[in-house]
């Protein structure tokens, strides 16, 4: 039998999916990080702006956090969804510079766009782009310098910049200092997630303070419950506050009125002994996750002890972490010893709102693990932007309080710039012009800034490529644009690193790919 055409083709992937290789490959890649990196620019630095977002569901928020409006897309692109998962990383391990680190990313594979359709291999990029990462590494090690009680201060107001909080900006960096301090000296870690934020629904930002303890929401089932308990030793229960209910249906019989009584009387002896226990603890107020009983509830009225249920069990663990209590399991097991202690629990009904709810407030515990911002500020998207910003701020104040810090406004990125494109000069293959291509990419958070701010981005990335070049102190984007002797703009070492390596990271991942397999048929 002869070779011909006629020998029936081998069909390994079913009809509709398309495979693309070479450049084209490349192109869509790229097309998705440009995309991206577009629609984040706006938004970056001290003047950027806000995006709408408007779910399906009709829920609206307006925010300049990278990390919510990556989150928030219903991305499919799977080179987009590649941006998404290094923006989520991002956040997780610092909390801030998701923007940043999408910047760069985008930047790195236009250029690296442009270098492919020279001819250049994709692998020479690779290896130029790893160069470039090991130097401006080394450059970012060399500038950072260990901060004093300012810088740190600095570097809560800068993650919190561009999030609504402008008006209260150094008030919520002194809370936020303060907040970790007080954490930090009672759990050895400045740990941002032991921080809690409440949301006071009045006021204004200014009227945000930092509570030494817990404050949370939950009605308050009896008006004459004791309220503004000073120097209060409380009680927490994982579990209900009720007599255990049977578990199986059973049918008493009952002859005479005497049997009955005892029954009820037997019932109300073990409510009894659920209160005496809590009254022989010395608890002057008791929070629980589950029900509280009626009668209970009642009783411990009586004797001057305020109680509240429904807790979830986050709050629960919370307030035990505040007030330095042990969680039981039972009234029946409570000591002395499992008591925690607080200076004040008070709680405050507002008749002019509409909410069911009471605000419950733990405050001046003597040496909480947990503290908690209340948050003035009636409008609600206003002030979730605002705690988005102070997640961010809290967590990169957290890393500077542990580590050493970095100059920002663009100026470290163009100082790393200039150190690429120095150790580019070593380099005789055609890496050089990857690396110099790393360092266009890197200048682009400074010509953003000069860019959102009213500035020309080419003059001020001249301007500081000559400024970084003189080695002398950092040059930066003031938020009006122009070239600044940084002031007051510092970020954690860790999160200009951890950007940079996720942005290189992503992009070489990208580039190591040459051909998409699409089963959609895209
Ligand atoms: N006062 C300021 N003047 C100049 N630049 C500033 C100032 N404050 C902050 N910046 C710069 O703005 C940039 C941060 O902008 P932004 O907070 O919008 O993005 P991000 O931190 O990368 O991402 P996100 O906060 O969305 O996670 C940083 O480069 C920072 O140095
Ligand atoms: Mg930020």
């Amino acid at each position: 039998m002869s070779e011909g055409t006629d020998r029936p083709r081998v069909a390994i992937l079913p009809e509709h999916t398309k495979v693309s290789s070479g450049t084209e490959v490349q192109e869509k890649l790229i097309l998705a990080a440009r995309v991206f990196s577009d629609l984040l620019k706006p938004t970056f630095g001290p003047r950027g702006l806000d995006k709408m977002l408007y779910k399906t569901d009709g829920t609206t928020a307006v925010t300049n956090d990278g990390a919510k409006i990556v989150a928030e897309l219903l991305v499919r692109h799977p080179a987009a969804k590649m941006m998404v998962s290094m923006a989520e990383s991002q956040e997780e391990q610092c909390g801030d510079g998701v923007t940043t680190t999408m910047l760069i990313c985008g930047s790195l594979l236009i250029e690296a766009n442009n270098l492919l359709r020279k001819g250049i291999h994709p692998l020479t990029l690779v290896e130029g782009y790893s160069l470039s990462l090991e130097a401006a590494r080394a450059q970012a090690d060399a500038d950072s310098v260990e901060p004093d009680a300012q810088k740190i201060s600095a570097v809560s107001e800068t993650a919190l910049r561009g999030k609504g909080a402008e008006s209260a900006l150094n008030h919520f960096s002194t809370i936020i200092v303060e907040a970790l301090e007080t954490v930090l000296q009672h759990n050895g870690e400045p740990r941002a997630e032991n921080v809690c934020m409440f949301k006071l629904g009045t006021g204004s930002l200014r009227d945000s303070k930092l509570v030494k303890g817990f404050t949370f929401r939950r009605r308050v089932q009896l008006d004459d419950l004791p309220n503004n308990l000073k120097d209060a030793r409380i009680a927490c229960l994982d579990g209900d506050l009720k007599i255990r209910e049977l578990t199986r249906d059973v049918e008493l019989k009952i002859s005479n009125s005497d049997h009955l009584d005892s029954f009820i009387d037997a019932e109300s002896e073990r409510k009894d002994e659920i209160c005496q226990s809590i009254i022989d603890s010395g608890a002057l107020a008791i929070l629980c996750s589950g029900e509280i009983d009626r009668d209970i509830l009642h009783h411990l009225s009586d004797k001057g002890i305020l109680a509240i249920g429904d807790l979830d069990s986050s709050e629960i663990r919370n307030a035990a972490d505040s007030i330095g209590a042990r969680i039981v399991e039972s009234t029946m097991d409570i000591e002395p010893d499992d008591l925690g202690r607080c200076g004040l629990i008070s709680w405050e009904r507002r008749q002019e709102s509409d909410s069911v709810e009471d605000i419950i407030r733990i405050e001046g515990c003597l040496s909480p693990t947990v503290v908690t911002i209340e948050i003035g500020g009636a409008g609600e998207a206003g002030t979730e932007e605002v705690i988005r910003g102070l997640h961010d701020s809290l967590r990169a104040t957290s890393l500077a309080m542990q580590e050493s810090v970095l100059p920002g406004a663009g100026a470290i990125h163009a100082r790393m710039a200039q150190a690429v494109r120095d150790s580019s000069d070593a380099q005789g293959g055609r890496e050089r012009l990857a690396m110099e291509a790393y360092a266009r990419a890197l200048e682009t958070i400074p010509a953003t800034l000069a860019e959102n701010g009213g500035g020309d981005p080419l003059d001020r990335v001249l301007e500081l490529r000559a400024s970084a070049r003189d080695g002398s102190e950092p040059i930066g984007i003031s938020p009006e644009g122009k070239a600044w002797a940084v002031d007051g703009v510092w970020h954690p070492a860790s999160v200009i690193a951890n950007s940079l390596e996720s942005a290189t990271e992503t992009a070489i991942g990208m580039l190591r790919i040459d051909q998409v397999i699409s089963s959609r048929g895209d």
